[in-house]
C-alpha cells in the first residue's frame, strides 16, 4: 500500500503506510513535502530502535545536540524529555518553539515516545502558519515590519526566575545552566518566510519571545498577549495522543508545542533528536 497523508483538524498530518526504518527516496520526499506544508506530521505503530531513530533525523540534516537537557547514556544525539513519579513539573508544560533563542533556531525535533502513563501526557500543537494567516491583510503588514527579541536565560538559566531553577522540570534532565548564560539574545522577523515551504508564519512564542526590538517589555507585553491568545485559538491547534509507538515530528519555525502535565505520580519518558536548521529571514 502506498503511504498515506491524512490532514487533521487544526494542524498536522497522519502518515500511514510507512515504515520509518526503511523510507524509501519517493516516500522520504512524500514525508518531506507533508511537513513543509504541514509543519507537524505524526506517525503510529513505528518499532525503531534508537540508532534508526538517529538514522531518520540524518536524512533531514546535522543534529543538534541540546545544550542543555540530559542525554541519552548511549547516543549523545538523543535528548532525554522525561518525568518520574515523584516529579512535580515537566519539561515543556507550556506553549513554546524550541530554539528560538538561537540565531539560526533548529529546523524541527523528532520525538519517539518509549514510556507512557496510561491516559495523559498528551501533546498541544498549534500552527503559526494558519495563526497568521487567519489575520487581516492590514494586521499582517504591520507586523512584518517587526522584529522580536528571543532569550532562553529565564527559562533554562541561573536567574531567579528561570523556569528549571524555580521547578522540579530540571532536577537531574537539565545540567547546564551556564550554557543558558552564556548565550545573547537573538533578533527574529515577527512574521517570517518559512525556509521549506516558502509560506509566512508568524514567529514569536510565550516561552522565549521577550520583547519587540525597539520597545520596551512592557510595550511588547499587549500585542504579545493579543497574539498568543490568537494563536491559541482551537481552530489552529490539535492534541495528540501518544500511543506506545508514536512519533511526532514538528516544526519549529511553523508551529508551537505544549505537553501536558497532567498524569502525576506516572513516569513517561520520550526520546527527543533534534536537526539543525537554516536561517530565517522575513
Ligand atoms: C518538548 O517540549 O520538547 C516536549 C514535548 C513532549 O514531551 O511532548
Amino acid at each position: 500500500m502506498a503511504i498515506q497523508i491524512r490532514t487533521l483538524e487544526g494542524v498536522g498530518a497522519e502518515i500511514t503506510a510507512v515504515d520509518l526504518r526503511e523510507l524509501s527516496n519517493s516516500e522520504f520526499a512524500a514525508v518531506r513535502g507533508a511537513y513543509a506544508d504541514h509543519g507537524v506530521i505524526f506517525f503510529r505503530d513505528q518499532d525503531i530502535s534508537e540508532d534508526q531513530h538517529i538514522a531518520f533525523a540524518k536524512r533531514w540534516g546535522p543534529i543538534n545536540i541540546n545544550r542543555f537537557f540530559a542525554a541519552h547514556p548511549e547516543h549523545p544525539e538523543i535528548a532525554l524529555v522525561s518525568k518520574e513519579r515523584d516529579q512535580q513539573n515537566n519539561i515543556g508544560g507550556g506553549w513554546h518553539t524550541d530554539h528560538s533563542y538561537d540565531q539560526i533556531p533548529a529546523m524541527g525535533s523528532i520525538l519517539v515516545a518509549r514510556e507512557l502513563p496510561e491516559t495523559g501526557g498528551n501533546t498541544l500543537f498549534a500552527s503559526m502558519y494558519a495563526a497568521y494567516d487567519a489575520l487581516s491583510a492590514g494586521f499582517q503588514e504591520m507586523l512584518s515590519t517587526l522584529k522580536a527579541v528571543h532569550s532562553a536565560r529565564h527559562i533554562f538559566g541561573e536567574g531567579p526566575s528561570s523556569y528549571y531553577q524555580n521547578t522540579d522540570a530540571g532536577d537531574g534532565r537539565i545540567g547546564n545552566t551556564t550554557a543558558a548564560e552564556k548565550l545573547q539574545d537573538v533578533v527574529h522577523p515577527v512574521v517570517i518566510t518559512h525556509p521549506l515551504s516558502g509560506k509566512k508564519a508568524l514567529y514569536v512564542n510565550p516561552a522565549f519571545t521577550v520583547r519587540f526590538e525597539g520597545w520596551t517589555e512592557e510595550e511588547s507585553r499587549p500585542l504579545l498577549m493579543q497574539l498568543y491568545a490568537h494563536c491559541m485559538g482551537p481552530e489552529f491547534t490539535h492534541e495528540f495522543v501518544w500511543r506506545p509507538g508514536s512519533i511526532a515530528f514538528w516544526d519549529n519555525r511553523a508551529t508551537w508545542h505544549f505537553a501536558r502535565n497532567d498524569y502525576h505520580g506516572h513516569r513517561r519518558e520520550m526520546h527527543r533528536i533534534t536537526v539543525e536548521g537554516e536561517p530565517l529571514s522575513g
